[in-house]
């Protein structure tokens, strides 16, 4: 049985969609259940200013990605980083045994997000200053 969170947010995703011009971008498959999560990061200063998701599965990965977002907003990257798939499923009061796989893919993303920024802003820093 999933608790009365998960199902709210399964019915009620929080900050679901595509994101204009994200910072950094993380798309994470399960290659057993064939489903999709791709999370977009908004970031100034190091600080994670808003998170945004689309997630092609079930109802647990929907889930897991929305709370995920809400879970990381406001903090700074290093801390979202260390998010884990338990502090994921304690956020929604729990997941049954067979779903957990679906919170790895919610801790998977963020990272995978991060990554992707700090890839960015590392080549960015790499490259000569544009002369005027
Ligand atoms: Fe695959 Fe939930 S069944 S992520």
């Amino acid at each position: 049985m999933y608790s009365q969170k998960v199902l709210d947010h399964f019915r009620n995703p929080r900050n679901v969609g595509r994101m204009d011009n994200p910072d950094g971008v993380g798309k994470v498959g399960n290659p057993v259940c064939g489903d999709v999560m791709v999370m977009y990061l908004k970031i100034k200063n190091d600080i994670i200013e808003d998170a945004m998701f689309e997630t092609f599965g079930c109802g647990a990965a929907i889930a897991t990605s929305s709370i995920a977002t809400e879970l990381i907003k406001g903090k700074p990257i290093h801390e979202a980083q260390n998010i884990t798939n338990k502090a994921v499923v304690e956020a929604l009061d729990g997941l049954p045994p067979a779903k957990m796989h679906c919170s790895v893919l919610a801790e998977e993303a963020v990272k995978s997000a991060i990554e992707d920024y700090e890839k960015k802003r590392n080549e960015g820093e790499g490259k000569p200053a544009e002369s005027a």
